[in-house]
C-alpha cells in the first residue's frame, strides 16, 4: 500500500520526536511492504520565523494532498508572556483544525501496568482505566464571535453550536462506544448553558439509533471530580471544545505517563495524529524527550487512517517491550540508565 503522509514537526522537541516516529514507521513499512511518501511542511513558531505565518498555505496544500498528517508540537515561550503578540504559533493550530475540518479530537487514557506507580493517583483508583475523551474541535467558544466593547473595557467570547455539529461528534462517540464497552457519557453544563441543552437534546434524540449503548449525562464539574476519583468507571466521553480541552489535560495525568499518550484528530479532509504533550522547549535540541507518545500516534495513524491494524499492534508491542526492558528516556528511567531520544527510536526501529 502507498501511504502519503504529511509531516509537520513543528517547534521545540517536535522535530526530535517526529524523527523517531518516522524511523519506526519506515521500519514497519519495510516489513509489511508498504511505501511511505513523506512530505514535510512548516508550522508554528518555525513557520512564523520563516514566512511570518504559523500555518502557511503551502503547508495546508501539503496536508490536503496527504492521506494523513503526523504532527509534532507547536509553541514557543517567547510568545507566552506577550499579550500583544499579533501572530502566535497556537493560531496555526486553530487555523489548521478549521481548514482541515478536524472536528473530533480523540484522546485515549490508559494505564501501562509497568508504570502504574508513576501516577500521582493511587494504584487502586486507576487500575483498569481505559477511557477515551472525544472532544469537539472546530466549534464552540474557540471559534465563536469574540471582541471588546466599552472602549476595550468589556470583553466577550461566545459559544455557539449547531445540531449538525453535535450530531457529527456524537455519532463518532456512539460508534466508538459500540466497539468498546458500550458506555457513553455526554459531558455538558446543561443546568446553566443553552448550548449544553442543545447537546443533551441532540444526544438524547440519537439514543434510539444505538439501543445497545448505555448513555449517561453528567455535568462537567462533576466529571472533573469523578475522573480522578474513579476513572475506570468511564468508557467513551463526548464533550464540547473548551470542556474537552480542560478534561483531556486532567485525564492526561491519570496514567502518570504524559510522554506516552497519543491522540488523533478526525477530519473532513484528512486526519491528524499527534502526541498530547506540548513542545517542551526546555528540552529542545537535547535529545532527551520521550518519543513514545509520537511513536504511538503513528500507531494510531496506521490503524485509524489506513486500516492497518497489524502494523499498529506491532508498534504498540515494540513500545511495550521498550518499557519492559528499560529502553526509555530520562522521564521514565528512574534510577536506571536513561537513553537518548534517538537511541530509543533506533532501538524501536531495529526491534520492529
Ligand atoms: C490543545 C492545546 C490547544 C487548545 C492550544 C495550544 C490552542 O491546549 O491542543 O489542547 O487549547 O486546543
Ligand atoms: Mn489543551
Amino acid at each position: 500500500m502507498k501511504l502519503n503522509i504529511a509531516l509537520l514537526a513543528g517547534d521545540g522537541i517536535g522535530p526530535e520526536v517526529i524523527d523517531q516516529a518516522v524511523k519506526v514507521s519506515n521500519a514497519v513499512a519495510k516489513k509489511f511492504n508498504h511505501e511511505i511518501v513523506w512530505t514535510s511542511g512548516i508550522t508554528g513558531a518555525a513557520a512564523i520565523d520563516a514566512v511570518g505565518e504559523p500555518y502557511p498555505d503551502a503547508t495546508h496544500e501539503i496536508c490536503m494532498a496527504a492521506d494523513a498528517v503526523l504532527f509534532g508540537a507547536i509553541g514557543h515561550p517567547r510568545f507566552d508572556n506577550d499579550p500583544k503578540a499579533t501572530v502566535r504559533p497556537e493560531q496555526g493550530l486553530l487555523k489548521m483544525r478549521q481548514k482541515l475540518g478536524l472536528f473530533a479530537n480523540v484522546r485515549p487514557t490508559f494505564t501501562f501496568p509497568s508504570l502504574i506507580d508513576n501516577s500521582p493517583l493511587k494504584r487502586e483508583r486507576i487500575e483498569g482505566t481505559d477511557l477515551i475523551i472525544l472532544r469537539e474541535l472546530t466549534g464552540g467558544i474557540y471559534f465563536g464571535e469574540r471582541g471588546r466593547k466599552d472602549d476595550g473595557n468589556t470583553a466577550f467570547d461566545t459559544c455557539t453550536y449547531t445540531r449538525a455539529e453535535i450530531q457529527r461528534l456524537a455519532k463518532l462517540g456512539f460508534e466508538m462506544a459500540m466497539t468498546r464497552s458500550k458506555k457513553l457519557c455526554c459531558v455538558d453544563k446543561a443546568n446553566v448553558l443553552e448550548s449544553s441543552r442543545l447537546w443533551r437534546e441532540t444526544v438524547q434524540d440519537m439514543e434510539k439509533d444505538y439501543p445497545e449503548v448505555e448513555v449517561s449525562y453528567e455535568f462537567v464539574d462533576a466529571v472533573a471530580m469523578r475522573l480522578v476519583q474513579w476513572p475506570s468507571s468511564y468508557d467513551v466521553l463526548i464533550t464540547e471544545n473548551l470542556f474537552g480541552d480542560i478534561l483531556t489535560d486532567e485525564a492526561s495525568v491519570i496514567s502518570g505517563s504524559m510522554g506516552l499518550m497519543p491522540s488523533a484528530s478526525i477530519g473532513v479532509h484528512t486526519s491528524l495524529f499527534e502526541p498530547i504533550h506540548g513542545s517542551y522547549p526546555q528540552a529542545a535540541g537535547k535529545d532527551i524527550a520521550n518519543p513514545l507518545a509520537t511513536v504511538l500516534s503513528a500507531a494510531m495513524m496506521f490503524e485509524d487512517a489506513f486500516g492497518l491494524k497489524e502494523e499498529a499492534e506491532l508498534i504498540r508491542a515494540v513500545v511495550n517491550k521498550s518499557l519492559a526492558e528499560g529502553m526509555v528516556t530520562e522521564d521514565l528511567s528512574g534510577k536506571n540508565k536513561a537513553y537518548k531520544t534517538s537511541e530509543v527510536g533506533d532501538w524501536l526501529a531495529a526491534n520492529i
